[in-house]
């Protein structure tokens, strides 16, 4: 067997399903790789920063490991961008998708509302609220978020910076999207950990 036997779902019977279960693990099992295959071509997309998109989302994983964070954080801060690709107009969302079954919850509402409160810094120059960010005030992560903004993210446009190679983060990528989805001990539902050792 080497395809399902039906051309419509309702039609499908045990054995394809088993078939396509065994299928879909597989192929979950080379998300990791697909994901910095994505990353790196961010080398050559959006442009007219002094750095890359791959080099800001390294530059913000170095910044972030270089805090003493830990590998959830240092993780979400390697791919908080990876929503350009396909989704520039809520690239935040897209990327916290990708990350939510793998990281603490945390670190996937951080990634989600960066977009809102990066507009602190440029807002004003473009039309657009600096203030967007006080829609979550009062929101356990809020300071969290404004500390990866203000520390990983819009700090991280300097190519004179010591940015740290994809390969370094490897293995990283591969410990999280190896973890079990939506495991309990990962997600940790309202847990904080600091940004900075
Ligand atoms: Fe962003
Ligand atoms: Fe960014």
């Amino acid at each position: 067997m080497d395809h399902v036997k039906f051309t419509a779902m309702k039609d499908g019977d045990k054995e394809d399903y088993d078939f396509l279960t065994h299928h879909e693990i597989e192929y979950t099992k080379g998300t990791d790789d697909r994901l910095l295959t994505a990353l790196a071509s961010l080398d050559e997309s959006l442009s007219g920063y002094q750095v890359t998109r791959l080099g800001h989302s390294l530059q913000s994983a170095t910044r972030a490991e270089r805090d003493g964070a830990d590998t959830d954080w240092i993780v979400a801060a390697l791919l908080h961008d990876i929503g350009d690709i396909f989704a520039p107009y809520n690239h935040d969302e897209y990327a916290a998708a990708i990350l939510k079954p793998f990281v603490r919850e945390q670190c996937t509402w951080v990634v989600e509302k960066h977009g809102d409160f990066q507009m602190l810094y440029y807002g004003s120059h473009v039309g657009a609220d600096p203030e967007k960010r006080q829609a979550y005030a009062g929101h356990m992560y809020f300071d969290d978020c404004a500390t990866f903004c203000e520390r990983w993210d819009q700090s991280s446009f300097d190519p004179a910076y010591d940015t740290l190679p994809l390969d370094h983060f490897r293995a990283r990528v591969h410990e999280v999207f190896a973890r079990d989805p939506y495991d309990p001990e990962v997600i940790r539902p309202g847990i904080r950990v600091p940004l900075t050792a």
